[in-house]
């Protein structure tokens, strides 16, 4: 790509457009677990990452939740608003897994969680990337409910659209950023990259867990994730 380089995340690149409201976000073809620990660099994997986040995109948008997303140049890029992201990453959980079930005590894997929990971490790889408190949320000067409020909307979506596809929605990661009118959009990617998705009343895997479990290959998981939106979105 000709455009200049703005930015180097873990598994995207951010590039200028010469619109100061706009970048272009380039799905790269890797993956990492652990804080950057573990690396793989999986053929297909930023295509069919920034495919899915495009169709997801797409499907909130037409249910009123504004989001980054504006079109799609090319299988591994989409064109988004440029925002301010807020370093803090917002977890949605329906299920129980993961870090939940980790740094707790007395809960099992595969728990519903009715309501569902939304949690803030700092976007801090540095720091640890540790949970935060609703009011060290606010001390950061970031208001944590509209952070929130977004997040159970967005799980309202998935949760039907995934449950019809076959798909528990265990949980999932969302940033969010303001533009220059200080208005709040849904920004980064929606992929199994960054959510857990279970075979319905099952505990099999499509996610990255496939992964950081080494437990299968990643890039055929998403790709029947794909195919199934694709049918049935
Ligand atoms: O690790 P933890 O259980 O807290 O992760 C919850 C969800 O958020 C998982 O779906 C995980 O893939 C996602 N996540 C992420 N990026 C992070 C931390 C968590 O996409 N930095």
């Amino acid at each position: 790509m000709n455009n200049q380089e703005l930015m180097h995340g873990k598994v995207k690149t951010l590039y200028d457009t010469g619109d100061a409201e706009k970048v272009l976000i380039k799905y790269e073809d890797k993956v990492t677990a652990f804080d950057g620990k573990m690396v793989d660099y999986p053929d297909g994997k930023g295509k069919v990452c920034c495919l899915i986040s495009a169709l997801l995109f797409e499907k909130l948008s037409a249910a009123g939740i504004r989001t980054h997303y504006l079109d799609l140049p090319s299988l591994n890029t989409m064109l988004c608003r440029r925002l301010t992201i807020v370093p803090v990453e917002v977890i949605c959980r329906n299920i129980a897994a993961g870090s939940l079930v980790k740094n707790t005590d007395g809960l099992k894997e595969g728990q519903l969680l009715q309501p569902p929990i939304v949690e803030f971490f700092l976007k801090d790889d540095a720091k640890g990337d540790p949970l935060l408190t609703e009011d060290r949320v606010r001390l950061m000067g970031v208001d944590p409910e509209p952070l929130k409020e977004q997040a159970l909307m967005v799980n309202g979506q998935l949760q039907v659209l995934f449950t019809l596809l076959g798909f528990d929605l265990v949980d999932f990661k969302l940033e969010f950023g303001y533009d220059g009118h200080g208005d709040l959009y849904l920004a980064d990617e929606l992929s199994p990259d960054s959510m857990r998705l279970w075979k319905k009343g099952t505990q099999e895997r499509f996610d990255k867990d496939l992964f950081r479990k080494d437990e299968g290959d990643i890039v055929t998981a998403y790709k029947h994730i794909l195919t199934q939106l694709r049918q049935f979105a």
